[in-house]
């Protein structure tokens, strides 16, 4: 199968996606017309380094590339601040100097924490992203987001700092656990419910196979999601205007639903913003925005590959109490609420969204209710 390009395109800071099968084992002769200098320091999580990290260290040896690896435990306490310290300390031991090349080959915590040490490690050095979850591949990975958490959040501290290259192989997704694939794919709809009704067709008729394995839908669903994100990232980098919010989609109604789980392992964000999603077009729905058929062909597609949609089947065995008021305070702690006023991505309709600050409260605690009590 052949290899697709995305081009991403910033000025001074441009760069390609590169998606398609092998492209671990090609990463060297890939990226050495990049490198300032024959030296890569790979940064990865302790899941992934044993599957994938001595392939990647093996192909920038065979382009003449010296690579050094820092492991990180895997999950989120990796994007501590505590947990960056000893990265950035790591790193440094290694004697880098400012022509060493970061490569973050992982999911999305070693993305943002590897792009933020990029940022700052010697004041800036280059990276390139290898990500291995489809939620990195169609997200994460592109569009310079780069970051970590302290107490007072998720991603409060971080840069916009572009990478030099992404290289997204697909095979890499056959040993990803089914729940982690789900939580990416409901990012992937995510690009056709925003501005590409032809893409959420395509969703609908073929996210059953992207999830079984289908490698050229697979593919093609990689694609289509990072040019979506390119496009926008292209036109609103900073976040500026309301442009790039539209990646939110989804995220105020999933960032109440991740709070309130705590941010743990009964429910990955991808999950949240799947539920989300499915919120969203409902309350548009009920104040008349939206044609309600739409609605619940968001809600359906999404439950049938297999996605938590209902608030009732989340969390597992620690199923949760929900509670409107409290789901409300948690969409105001988040840093997408601007002076207090809550920040919601709503739609006219599938692949018509819109960046809102207008939402009547009464109508968001109805819909809260009814969702609970489904
Ligand atoms: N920068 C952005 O624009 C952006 C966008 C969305 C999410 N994020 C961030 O991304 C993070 C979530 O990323 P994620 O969902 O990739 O989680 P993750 O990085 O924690 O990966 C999920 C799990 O899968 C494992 N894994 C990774 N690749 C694997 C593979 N190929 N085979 C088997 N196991 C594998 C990891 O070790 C981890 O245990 C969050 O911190 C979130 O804030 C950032
Ligand atoms: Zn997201």
């Amino acid at each position: 199968m052949t290899v697709r390009t995305v081009p991403v395109s910033l000025a001074g800071r441009s760069y390609d996606i590169l998606i398609g099968p092998g492209l671990i084992d090609r990463a060297g002769e890939l990226s050495v017309a990049l490198l300032p200098s024959r030296r890569v320091i790979v940064v990865t999580d302790e899941t992934v380094a044993p599957l994938y990290g001595d392939r990647l260290v093996a192909s920038f040896a065979k382009a003449g590339i010296a690579a050094a690896t820092v492991t990180v435990p895997a999950g989120e306490s990796s994007k501590e601040f505590a947990a960056f310290g000893r990265l950035m300390n790591a790193l440094l031991d290694e004697r880098p100097d400012r022509k060493v090349t970061l490569v973050a080959l992982g999911g999305g915590v070693v993305g943002d924490l590897t792009g933020f040490a990029a940022a700052t490690l010697l004041r800036g050095v280059d990276f390139i992203q290898v990500p291995t979850t489809l939620l990195a591949q169609v997200d994460s990975s592109v569009g310079g987001k780069t970051g970590i958490n302290t107490r007072h959040g998720k991603n409060l501290v971080g840069a916009f700092y572009q990478p030099r290259l992404v290289l997204a192989d697909t095979t890499v997704l056959d040993t990803l656990p089914r729940r982690e694939l789900l939580a990416g794919y409901a990012e992937v709809a995510k690009y056709g419910l925003i501005d590409d009704p032809a893409f959420w067709d395509w969703c609908e008729a073929n996210g059953a196979a992207v999830l079984a394995g289908d490698a050229a839908r697979r593919t093609y669903a990689i694609e289509q999601s990072c040019r979506s994100k390119a496009r926008i990232v292209a036109a609103d980098e900073r976040e500026t205007t309301d442009l790039r919010a539209l990646l939110n989609l989804g995220h105020t109604f999933g960032h109440a639903l991740e709070a309130e789980t705590g941010f743990g392992p009964d429910l990955l964000h991808g999950e949240a913003v799947g539920a989300g999603m499915a919120m969203a077009f409902d309350l548009s729905a009920k104040v008349g925005l939206c044609p309600p058929t739409d609605a619940a062909r968001v809600r359906r597609h999404l439950a049938s590959v297999g996605l938590p949609v209902r608030l009732r089947t989340i969390g597992g065995d620690n199923r949760r109490t929900w509670d409107a008021t409290r789901l409300i305070e948690h969409m105001r702690g988040d840093k997408k609420a601007e002076a207090g006023k809550l920040t919601f991505i709503l739609a006219n309709g599938i692949g018509r969204a819109f960046v809102t600050r207008e939402v009547d409260e009464a109508a968001l605690r109805g819909l809260l209710d009814t969702a609970i009590a489904a």
